[in-house]
């Protein structure tokens, strides 16, 4: 069977640091407090001008190129977001007609900061079963457009960016070994955007109760966070007869620095085989994993038969893992 290998990555954070000293100056908070609680220092916010589409669209371009594909040749678009846009049509639509992929059918995935992991598993399938030859998949974010700026508990947890692959059916070793999806609905309020859809569409009452902003409960998050996210990383290796030595590099979901540190100390990794960028991107939600997959590609950090682990947690609640021989 074919397998589903990535042949080109890219990555684009938007110009704007938003630095936590910035953030003082915003809501009730400091440096320290940030820092010690999350490990971040600095996110990136899209300017006014750029879309979530956009976002992907840049990062999109330079994986075509490092695969040195053409848009016209990819034949699946699957981006992982939940700041799309628009409510629809999807982002994957307006990528592909910005990329020029005509030939590709396209759609969204909403598994918030698991998107991009859920995505990837599903080009898996087209890709394996000889329905796609060439994917796009990306995880994209402008997630400032959706924060509460007075709402200290998160505001200062998330950041903008993009992460795009290319993924081609090939014989060999290379590509996603498995993957491993799992979500369970009855925790959607602990991580939750309100408004503006159908059970409350757009008023200004709702405005005025801030619907239109991320909700989350953080303490609950953090610890159903860790728990899934070493068990779905167990999965993923035990069913690929693997044990965490073998993995060279986890790329988690870059939540905060707490979450990563309990994962990888669960799993007894070494700090080499974690991947960590949350201090400077700050927590990008589907755009995380692929945007630090780049950063390790292009810096040279990723060697030719490199078991890779990408390790992801959202809202829903969401989770999964995919295990991919580089
Ligand atoms: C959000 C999070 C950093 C909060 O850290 P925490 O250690 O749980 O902190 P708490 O919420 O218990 O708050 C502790 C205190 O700090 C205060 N506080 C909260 N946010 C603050 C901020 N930005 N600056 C300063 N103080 C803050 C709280 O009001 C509270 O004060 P109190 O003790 O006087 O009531 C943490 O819960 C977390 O990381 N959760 C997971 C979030 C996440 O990753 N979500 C996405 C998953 S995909």
């Amino acid at each position: 069977m074919k397998k589903a290998r990535i042949i080109g990555t890219g990555s684009y954070r938007p110009e704007k640091v938003l630095t936590n000293f910035d953030l003082e100056k915003m809501v009730d908070t400091n440096n320290e407090w940030i820092t010690a609680r999350t490990g971040i220092k600095e996110r990136r916010i899209a300017a006014d001008h750029e879309m979530t589409s956009d976002l992907a669209v840049n990062a999109a371009r330079k994986a075509l190129e490092m695969a040195e594909t053409k848009p016209e040749e990819i034949d699946l678009v699957i981006v992982g977001t939940i700041t799309g846009d628009y409510p629809w049509p999807s982002t994957a639509c307006l990528v592909q007609d910005k990329l020029g992929a005509v030939n590709a059918a396209a759609w969204d995935v909403s598994a918030a900061c698991s998107g991009f992991v859920y995505a990837l598993a599903s080009a898996t399938q087209y890709l394996e079963s000889g329905h796609s030859k060439k994917a796009l998949v990306i995880g994209a974010e402008v997630l400032s457009r959706i924060i509460d700026w007075e709402d200290r508990n998160t505001c200062i947890l998330f950041g903008d960016g993009a992460g795009a692959v290319v993924l081609e059916a090939q014989e060999g070793e290379q590509g996603v070994l498995s993957t491993h999806l799992h979500s369970d609905g009855s925790y959607w309020e602990l991580l939750y955007q309100p408004g503006f859809g159908a059970r409350h569409p757009a008023s200004v009452s709702g405005i005025e109760q801030r619907l239109p902003f991320l909700r989350m409960a953080g303490n609950e998050v953090f610890k159903v966070a860790v728990r899934s996210l070493y068990d779905v990383a167990i999965e993923a290796l035990d069913a690929n007869q693997m044990t965490a030595k073998d993995v060279d590099l986890l790329f988690p979901h870059q939540a905060n620095r707490r979450i990563l540190d309990a994962v990888k100390k669960r799993l007894k990794l070494n700090d080499d085989q974690m991947y960590v960028n949350v201090d400077m991107c700050g927590n990008t939600s589907g755009a995380s994993i692929p945007l630090a997959l780049d950063e390790a590609n292009r810096n040279g950090q990723l060697n030719e038969g490199d078991v890779l682990l990408f390790d992801a947690f959202g809202g829903g609640f969401t989770w999964g893992a995919a295990l991919v021989r580089w």
